[in-house]
């Protein structure tokens, strides 16, 4: 008979979570063994549209956005910034309307259509957006540009894009530390004309 002492229990105990841990904490609709989702204590288990497609997630109910996308669903693209609400770089579209992903419940946007960075290219082809900030330098580190172009397409999308000082307005919320400001404002004024087209060839924006 092998005695068991409390050390092993502990360690035991520890893995065990780790591992529920593990599993949940990716998103990953493990089971009790009987077919139904595992809970943890407070998770609900709930579904987003994202970018197309239906994801299952189950997390609590205090859970932000940005947290769900980036450490639940390996969407990593949209970028935590202060994550309070003051530089933008979480920047997300809910049915084309622009929101801090950073001050949104996940569980409050189940019946939204939710667009990241991730969403904006067709395939191989950029959006103009994305190829207008390439092609104008518009960054830096990078850091905030998934914010800034999300912004940019709702901006030109409000009808906001109509001179640099307009832009700038519009744009204000979204803080670049590499002061790449510029090229942000260059690249929107050049994609907006190149997104009007496409809505008028009936190519879809986000
Ligand atoms: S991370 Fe959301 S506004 Fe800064
Ligand atoms: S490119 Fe570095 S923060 Fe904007």
């Amino acid at each position: 008979v092998t005695a068991v002492t409390r050390r092993d229990l502990l360690l035991a105990t520890a893995a065990g979570t780790a591992a529920v841990a593990l599993k949940t904490a990716h998103g990953q609709a493990a089971d009790n063994g009987a077919g139904e989702p595992l809970l943890l204590s407070g998770e609900v288990p709930i579904e987003l549209r994202i970018n197309g497609r239906a994801r299952a997630v189950i997390l609590e109910p205090r859970v932000s956005l940005l947290d769900a996308l980036r450490e639940r669903l390996d969407l990593t693209g949209t970028k935590k910034g202060c994550n309070q609400g003051g530089c933008g770089a979480c920047t997300v579209l809910l049915d084309g309307r622009r929101v801090l992903s950073c001050l949104t419940l996940a569980v409050a946007v189940q019946d939204a259509e939710i667009t990241t960075i991730e969403g904006l290219a067709k395939g191989e082809s950029l959006h103009p957006m994305q190829e207008a900030f390439v092609e104008h330098d518009a960054f830096q580190c990078g850091y905030c540009t998934s914010g800034q172009i999300m912004s940019a397409v709702a901006v030109v999308r409000e009808g906001h894009a109509d001179s640099d000082a307009e832009i700038r307005e519009w744009m204000s919320g979204n803080l670049c530390r590499c002061g790449a400001y510029n090229g942000i404002v260059a690249a929107i004024r050049d994609a907006a004309p190149r997104m009007m087209a496409q809505a008028r060839t009936g190519e879809t924006t986000p």
